[in-house]
């Protein structure tokens, strides 16, 4: 378990690394492009939301515990993801696209994250999708040759190995806040989100997961894999951090 000033340091330090090579050319072809193209402008609208909400949300909850660093963590964290939005905006931009403007999930989350104020739906919902961005940029990372677009989805894939150990450990505070009975209700919505989130990704983005080599069934394994480690994290005794899960880069 880190303290958010950890987490501040962290995230400020991930900030200078400039790990993509913007030298490369990209080479992505006719094929691998309609595989993915769809996918790929989604994810990076999906990237690039201003967190107005969330950061409003983190305020509230860093007020009520006392920790305002965790604000400053978490406004680090939309940063992080911005820049994300941004590597891949860029990368539309010179295979010669134009960015998507709307997507239908993208437009639900943002609905869902309107009406939102609470810290602890935030985090579950934030971990759920983190732990479906692992599958999907490994997959955009598998479905192309192309080595510009295969080194962008390395340093995303780097940076959500510990956004969702910055999610789970969130989680785990204000999970063991409640009584038993309680928590048994938090698992059993957690789940119900955790289902119909899975359905949704698998059913707007299966074209660019079966690209990547992700099957209907290897896509659910993965995502109930990720999903009850951060179950289990927050059920463990001593909040002692879980590894940070390996990301399966091979190039
Ligand atoms: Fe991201
Ligand atoms: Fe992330």
């Amino acid at each position: 378990m880190h303290t958010s000033k950890f987490w501040k340091n962290h995230f400020q330090d991930n900030l200078t690394k400039e790990r993509i090579d913007w030298n490369i050319p990209p080479t992505l072809t006719e094929k691998e492009q309609k595989n993915i193209l769809y996918s790929l402008k989604a994810w990076q609208l999906g990237e690039t939301s201003e967190g107005k909400h969330l950061l409003a949300a983190a305020a509230k909850h860093a007020k009520k515990i006392n920790d305002l660093a965790y604000i400053d963590a978490v406004k680090l964290f939309i940063k992080e993801e911005q820049k994300h939005g941004s590597n891949l905006g860029r990368y539309i931009d010179l295979i010669g696209e134009e960015r998507t403007k709307q997507d239908w999930g993208d437009s639900l989350f943002r609905k869902i994250r309107y009406f939102n104020t609470s810290m602890e739906v935030w985090t579950i919902t934030v971990i759920i999708v983190e732990s479906a961005a692992q599958v999907f940029y490994q997959a955009l990372h598998d479905a192309s040759e192309c080595l510009l677009l295969k080194s962008i989805c390395k340093d995303i894939l780097i940076d959500e190995a510990h956004h969702i150990k910055f999610q789970n450990e969130r989680l785990y505070r204000i999970f063991n806040q409640k009584s038993f009975y309680k928590k048994a209700f938090s698992v059993g919505w957690y789940g119900l989100l955790f289902f119909g989130t899975i359905h949704a990704i698998w059913f707007g983005h299966k074209k660019a997961l079966r690209a990547g080599g992700i099957n209907k069934k290897e896509f659910m394994r993965q995502m109930y894999y990720k999903f009850f480690n951060s179950l289990k994290y927050c059920h463990s005794n001593s909040g002692s951090p879980t590894n940070l899960e390996a990301h399966r880069v091979t190039v």
